[in-house]
């Protein structure tokens, strides 16, 4: 009787989570054909940019029960195309917030984003999102790989497979993974090989580096951003790992909710930081 009361207690959990697999499966779906047709949208704009503007852009979170709301910015920000630009501060201080308003998740309460002087708004803004390839830290893995098109897709898929260090693991076939089932760590590198494929101008990484052994943080910051970088793609790490800093072109440090400094890293200061 305890056995059966036990599976009968348990059945409408079980209802609840297949109702909610379900929805996420269609989700999947939904996702597959709205990308296909944003993806068709960039390749027909050129991915070409020279200038990006954030011009006194903010967000305020309003904490319920709590007296002080967190407010990001009034930020001012500008750049180029090809840097490498790394994002540092404390916990809680506006890193992920600032990306979120970067690439037009969040729109911003005041000012605006401007690309080649053109202002973003509610009409450019699902176009823009489309130069970003964003990996956050709470990142989600599809196993099919949605909105990707290209006949040599599996074939490139391989090739940077093997360069993450996850061919012995995963295979791909017709733009599905074989499997997703792998450690935290090396579904960070899958969440990274769809980035790579998606080859939007402009990649953001949120803490990726975090969950990676010493030996793969030193792939990913000496090798895997330089390469992206001499692809003349423009880059966005936010990172705690001061030991790397030297890689970047520029630190932009955020301190509870505004930009405290701005350096382009020189030669001097990169040996200060290793020293730190
Ligand atoms: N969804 C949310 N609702 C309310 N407040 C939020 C929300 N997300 C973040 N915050 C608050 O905004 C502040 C900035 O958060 P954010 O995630 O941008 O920081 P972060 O610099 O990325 O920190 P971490 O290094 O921990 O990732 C924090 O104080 C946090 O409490
Ligand atoms: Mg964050």
């Amino acid at each position: 009787m305890t056995a059966l009361q036990l599976v009968l207690n348990t059945l409408p959990q079980l209802t609840r989570a297949n109702v909610a697999l379900r929805s996420t499966e269609e989700l999947g779906f939904t996702l597959a054909s709205q990308e296909a047709e944003d993806v068709s949208l960039l390749n027909t704009a050129s991915q070409a940019w020279q200038s990006l503007e954030l011009k006194s852009i903010s967000h305020t979170y309003h904490r319920e029960g709590e007296n002080s709301d967190f407010v990001l910015g009034p930020i001012d920000l500008s750049f180029k195309p090809g840097e490498l630009v790394f994002i540092t501060g404390g916990n809680g201080s506006g890193k992920t917030t600032l990306i979120k308003l970067l690439t037009g998740l969040y729109t911003s309460e005041r000012g605006h984003i401007s690309l080649d002087g053109r202002q973003i708004d509610a009409f450019s803004r699902e176009h823009y999102r489309q130069y970003f390839s964003v990996v956050f830290s709470d990142f989600y893995l599809f196993e099919q790989m949605l909105g990707l098109i290209g006949s040599d897709l599996d074939e490139q898929a391989r090739a940077y497979l093997s360069q993450l260090k996850l061919s012995h693991k995963v295979d791909i076939a017709n733009g599905r993974l074989s499997t997703i089932e792998l450690s935290q760590g090396q579904r960070k590198r899958l969440a990274l090989l769809t980035a790579y494929l998606e080859n939007r101008p402009i990649y953001i990484f949120d803490e990726w580096a975090a969950d990676q052994d010493p030996y793969f943080k030193g792939v990913f910051y000496l090798q895997l951003l330089p390469e992206l970088k001499a692809r003349g793609k423009t880059i966005f790490v936010i990172s705690h790992d001061d030991r790397y800093y030297q890689v970047a072109d520029r630190i932009i440090k955020l301190d509870d909710g505004q930009v405290v400094s701005d350096t382009r890293n020189t030669m001097e200061q990169a040996a200060l930081g290793t020293a730190n």
